[in-house]
């Protein structure tokens, strides 16, 4: 089950994250694609669930530098044209603390927040499909909706 206490703390993080100091923004290296696997990515982390889907060739940097571009309304967490990052790396103050959401120290509130790492797709779920929905739904992009527009 989802905690709505822990969900909303999140939150708060995240929202005092936004106008945190940027310095080095362009000296931080955004990977242009990266392989979403959680189980193929972070074998250590234990209480995953059966690894049936990935999403392959994932455009990281594309999303950073330009389809998040003025798209806030559609995301689930807060961000700016500045600091996009923050879209998906809710916890990170600033580009350099962007990287694994897995490894990070808040990793634990995260999946307690989710219901644990068996959950760990309603997370990823919650940050991606959340904007795309809304984006679409609003005709304001065409960003996949389906199953398989991610999974491939
Ligand atoms: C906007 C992109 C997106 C869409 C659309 C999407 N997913 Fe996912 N899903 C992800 C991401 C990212 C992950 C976590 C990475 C991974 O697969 O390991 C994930 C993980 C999962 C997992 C966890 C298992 C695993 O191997 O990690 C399942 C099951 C899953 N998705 C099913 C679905 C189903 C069913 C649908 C359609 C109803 C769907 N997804 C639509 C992005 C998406
Ligand atoms: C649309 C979502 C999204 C945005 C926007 C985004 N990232 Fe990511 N990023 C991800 C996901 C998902 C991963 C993989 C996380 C994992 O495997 O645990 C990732 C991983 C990373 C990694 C680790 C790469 C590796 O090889 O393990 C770095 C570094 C990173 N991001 C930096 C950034 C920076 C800096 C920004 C802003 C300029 C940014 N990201 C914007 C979703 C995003
Ligand atoms: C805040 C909004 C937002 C978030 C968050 C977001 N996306 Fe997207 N995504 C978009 C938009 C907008 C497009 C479509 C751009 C276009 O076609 O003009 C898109 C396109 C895509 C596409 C198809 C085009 C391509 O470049 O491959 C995939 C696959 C995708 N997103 C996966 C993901 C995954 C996986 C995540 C989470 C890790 C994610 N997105 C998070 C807005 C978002």
């Amino acid at each position: 089950m989802r905690n709505p206490a822990v969900l909303t703390s999140v939150l708060v993080v995240a929202v005092a994250a936004v106008p945190a100091v940027r310095a080095g923004y362009a000296s931080v290296p955004v990977p242009e694609t990266l392989e979403l696997n959680v189980q193929a990515n972070h074998p250590d982390t234990a209480g995953l669930p059966k690894d049936t889907k990935a999403v392959p060739e994932f455009s990281h940097r594309r999303h950073a530098e330009e389809y998040l571009k003025g798209r806030q309304t559609f995301s689930r967490f807060p961000y700016e044209d500045s600091f996009t990052c923050a879209a998906c790396h809710h916890t990170a103050q600033a580009p350099e603390q962007a990287g694994s959401c897995l490894s990070c120290k808040d990793a634990d509130r995260m999946f307690a927040a989710v219901g644990g790492p068996g959950k760990v797709k309603n997370l990823f779920h919650e940050v991606c499909r959340t904007c795309h929905k809304a984006a679409a739904k609003a005709g304001a992009a065409e960003p996949p909706t389906r199953c398989s527009g991610c999974h491939r």
